[in-house]
């Protein structure tokens, strides 16, 4: 098995759709008029969920007709959001594939499928041309990146002159490796975790340039410790991201916030550009 097969396993196996829905049933949604702002306890899938897609957009130069590259998109929550929000066009790329079919099939639901395009593929290698996008984002993705030189690289290549890239992830604290399972590996495998430092470098190496980073532990902080709070008052949504973190997610939310609070993760959100 190939390390990014793995990494797609553990993100998504079978069919994620139909999990999706029987949990949207539970929750007492009608799959036939579901809405995004429904949908999105559970499809903005990364550290403080909706709350957290919106300051992203806030801090973004999105204008109406906009092409955007969503790597590793994961169910299509922020795509559809941002589609919505700026009537812009989202295209998605994500290597797990039941995650891409599920991100198609609820863009469906929503009658979004003309504004988001999710597919299958590596961000390390983008199945776009050259300088096709007005702005692209990962959100929390790189933490699963093996090579982000690579990486960064194909997201420099298939935007415009001008355009934005914006990334956030969990990077390498300063005390030492992260207690596992965390959201994105159960065990330490198929995680490269990089201190924000060298990330910067990284995007600089790619060509990018106005780089702004921003620390955003203390807020994934206290999203997790209300999560937390709210799982030991038996208060948990049905419908939420634990549906995809599996039976783990209470372990996994625990060690998410004490990585932070031992400084052992370094969570961040970076904007950057392309150069005109
Ligand atoms: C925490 S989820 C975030 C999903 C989405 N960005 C969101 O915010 O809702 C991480 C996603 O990154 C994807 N991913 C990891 N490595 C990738 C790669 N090399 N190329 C594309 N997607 C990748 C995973 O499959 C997963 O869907």
């Amino acid at each position: 098995m190939t390390d990014m097969q793995a990494i797609s396993d553990h993100w998504g196996k079978g069919d994620v759709y139909s999990r999706i829905l029987d949990a949207m049933v539970l929750a007492g949604l009608d799959p036939k008029s579901v809405t995004i702002e429904q949908l999105a306890p559970m499809d903005h899938f990364h550290a403080r969920g909706f709350p957290a897609t919106v300051e992203l957009a806030d801090a973004l130069p999105i204008r109406e007709g906009d092409r955007l590259v969503d790597i590793g998109c994961g169910l299509g929550g922020p795509a559809r959001y941002l589609a919505r929000r700026f009537r812009c066009h989202v295209d998605g790329i994500d290597i797990t594939a039941p995650f891409v079919d599920a991100a198609n099939r609820l863009s469906a639901l929503v009658g979004m499928e003309d504004m988001v395009v999710c597919r299958h593929g590596d961000g390390q290698k983008l199945p776009y041309d050259d300088e096709a996008f007005e702005g692209g984002y990962a959100q929390h993705v790189t933490m699963n990146v093996p090579d982000r030189g690579v990486f960064f690289g194909e997201a420099f290549r298939v935007l415009k002159p001008g355009a934005f890239f914006a990334l956030t992830e969990h990077g390498l604290g300063e005390t030492g490796e992260p207690h596992h399972p965390v959201p994105w590996s159960e065990d330490g495998s198929g995680a490269y975790l990089m201190r924000p430092a060298d990330s910067v470098a990284a995007l600089k190496e790619a060509g990018f340039t106005d780089i702004r980073t921003t620390d955003t532990g203390d807020k994934y902080l206290s999203g997790y410790k209300a999560a937390i709070e709210r799982a030991e008052k038996g208060d948990t949504p049905v419908f939420g991201t634990h549906i995809l973190l599996g039976k783990l997610a209470p372990q996994i939310i625990r060690n998410a916030a004490r990585n932070i609070e031992e400084r052992r993760t370094h969570p961040v959100q970076i904007v950057c550009h392309k150069p005109r």
